[in-house]
């Protein structure tokens, strides 16, 4: 029988009794987590109060039964390792769902099925999926708890690495179920890793299912996730929140929930402000989030490195948070001469995921240093040494840790923030420029909706290949993306002074396949120009796809680009550029009579721009 008091014999003990709050909000959510357990029969039910008691027992629990393995304390103290199953590494946007009622709604880029006839395919893989599990029920807050832009939801979950990441990437806790039992609307979301055990069977480290389902019910603000353990798919809070739901709860409300970073920039004379970029998954942002400028005189904060909310404020501009509490970062690539400041942020307190392990007890990826140690435990525990013909880390593992732990963090990173600019970008190897500036708003809308990347770990596909990824949100749009242009287009209207909009590209490679940019703290050189745009103090020529830098005009003092790499950084081929407009026409088709007649007049008047050139 199912009794809602914790386990009396392991870590947990003595935590997870269920909160006493009145109110009108209680007894929904009491009825709605009896409804989830009527139908996935756990063992348990555990309400987390988000104490860092509870977090310490959660992870000792998960340590005793082999879901964890400690680090030793003395290198990285409070952290841990979990190797995830095999085939359960990245988000899956073939497994993932917008169940509008109506198809159209969706759109052609998202996966659609009716909500009843999902509901009916996906509530037998739930029944009874938590048997000999304990449902632990999450209430967080996306933005700090009772904010003005904050928005509530509840997680139940069979998975308490699920439970820890959420700890770690959201504000969890008892003042948010008290909000709730005050009536405070807050979004369903329910998770199960779709692996029950019998009596007497032995868990796994990674328990999950081969058949996995990641389904948005946006009319009734729903999320129900099925089978994978995997960051993207089982951290509700994230990606299936923050902005599936969230961008459909901003196209009825009037703001944006966007797949951005946000930094505040400050020039040498303390002049500050506020950007926020929008690239897919693994293509840079958190290591822009953290830049760390080579020129003299800059500083970068950080205030947000995945996920941005954008509201207009009644100051006649957009105003913007950063919801999430956490990092959910790519670890290969971050390293002392790339990111440092991530180095300095995992010095502890870090759950890492799919990284490979050293013979004393820490963890390496590739990149973190240049040269691999002799030997390591891979990622998925087999003897690793560097003649192995396999990298030694998952390329998308990942590291989850508190955003207060970098030293970048701005005092203020909890508050909403004036927007200055916004950039766009992807990963290209050719085509687009270093940077261009939008001629204006409508032309910026124009710029996000043509957005394509060579895919990335980050999500199941053939890495390398080129897709469309309008505004870094292809995946992530919980509605037609067509009206989500329109939307954006809307917003327009909403603001007296627009930030500016920019598109960058650090990863154009020449001929010989290597990146003819620096990158990473170099990076702080176009940010340069960008904020001295701003400022009307930087020089601009109208190209036919945007305004370009003069080359004078960039600081690259002390830097080392061969002249010709700089040329071909900013060449623009009017050829391929028509190509591209052939495949944006292509694609804006895909949409059909949805695409807004603004963006059909935009690649009219680049193709126009081209030819003329
Ligand atoms: P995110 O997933 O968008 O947050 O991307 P990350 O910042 O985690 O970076 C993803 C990968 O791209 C990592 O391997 C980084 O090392 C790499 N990367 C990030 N910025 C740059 C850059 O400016 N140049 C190059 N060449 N690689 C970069
Ligand atoms: P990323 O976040 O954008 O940092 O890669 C995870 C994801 O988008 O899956
Ligand atoms: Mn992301
Ligand atoms: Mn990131």
């Amino acid at each position: 029988p199912r009794t809602t008091a914790p386990l009396a014999t392991d870590a947990l003990a003595g935590f997870g009794a269920q909160p006493a709050y009145d109110g009108p909000g209680a007894a929904e959510l009491l009825a709605w987590v009896e409804e989830i357990a009527e139908l996935t029969e756990p063992d348990r039910i555990h309400w987390v109060s988000g104490t860092p008691d509870e977090h310490d027992a959660l992870i000792a629990r998960m340590v005793a039964d082999g879901t964890l393995i400690a680090l030793d304390p003395q290198k990285r103290p409070n952290s841990y390792l979990a190797r995830s199953h095999p085939g359960d590494v990245a988000r899956l946007e073939s497994r993932t769902f917008i169940c509008s009622e109506d198809e159209e709604d969706a759109g052609p880029t998202n996966n659609w099925a009716a909500p009843d006839e999902m509901r009916r395919t996906i509530q037998p893989l739930f029944r009874g999926s938590m048997r000999g599990r304990t449902m632990f029920v999450v209430p967080f807050s996306m933005g700090k708890v009772g904010g003005p832009i904050s928005q509530l939801g509840v997680q139940v979950t069979d998975s308490p690495y699920a439970v820890a990441s959420i700890g770690l990437m959201t504000r969890v806790g008892e003042d948010v179920t008290r909000l709730i039992a005050e009536g405070t609307p807050w979004v369903r979301t329910v998770h199960s890793v779709g692996a029950p055990l019998a009596p007497g069977d032995a868990d796994v480290a990674w328990p999950c299912n081969d058949e996995k389902y990641i389904v948005h019910f946006p009319d009734s603000l729903e999320v129900w996730s099925y089978g994978s353990g995997y960051g993207g798919n089982a951290i509700l809070a994230k990606k299936c929140y923050a902005l599936r739901i969230a961008s459909v709860l901003g196209r009825d409300q009037g703001w944006l929930a966007e797949h951005m970073l946000l930094i505040r920039v400050i020039d040498p004379e303390g002049r500050a402000y506020q950007v926020a970029a929008a690239f897919p998954s693994a293509c840079g942002k958190t290591n822009l989030a953290m830049l760390r400028p080579t020129i003299p005189g800059w500083r970068v904060e950080t205030l947000g490195d995945d996920i941005t909310w954008i509201r207009p404020g009644d100051d006649g501009r957009f105003h913007a948070i950063n919801p999430e509490a956490g990092f959910f970062g790519v670890a290969p690539g971050t390293g002392e001469s790339t990111n440092v400041t991530a180095v300095e942020t995992l010095w502890g307190n870090v759950l890492f995921t799919n990284v490979a392990l050293t013979d004393d007890g820490d963890v390496w990826w590739e990149g973190l240093t240049d040269e691999a140690p002799e030997h390591l435990v891979d990622w998925q525990g087999q003897d690793w040494t560097p003649d192995a013909d396999r990298p030694a880390a998952h390329p998308n593992s990942r590291f989850t840790v508190s955003a207060a732990q970098a030293p970048s963090i701005a005092d203020d990173w909890e508050e909403a923030v004036p927007l200055d600019a916004i950039l766009f970008g992807g990963r290209r190897a050719t085509n687009v420029p270093l940077v261009v500036e939008a001629f204006d708003w409508e032309h910026g809308v124009f710029l996000g909706s043509t957005i394509s990347s060579e895919r990335t770990a980050a999500a199941e596909g053939v890495v390398g290949e080129l897709r469309r990824d309008p505004f870094a949100m292809m995946p992530f749009c919980g509605y037609n993306m067509a009206d989500y242009f329109g939307h954006w287009l809307e917003m327009g209207g909403k603001a007296e002074r627009l930030p500016r909009v920019f598109q960058v590209n650090w990863f154009r490679k020449g001929a010989d396949g290597r990146f003819l940019w620096p990158g990473f703290g170099e990076n702080s050189r176009v940010i340069d120009w960008i904020i001295r745009r701003l400022q009307g103090e930087a020089e601009a020529v109208d190209s036919p796809i945007g305004r370009l830098p003069v080359v004078d005009d960039l600081n690259l003092s002390g830097l080392d680009v061969p002249e010709e790499d700089l040329a071909e950084l900013f060449d623009i081929d009017p050829d391929s550029w028509l190509a591209e407009a052939q495949l944006t026409e292509e694609f804006y088709d895909t949409f059909g009579e949805r695409v807004p007649g603004a963006l059909r007049a935009q690649l009219d008047a680049l193709r126009d721009r081209v030819k003329t050139a």
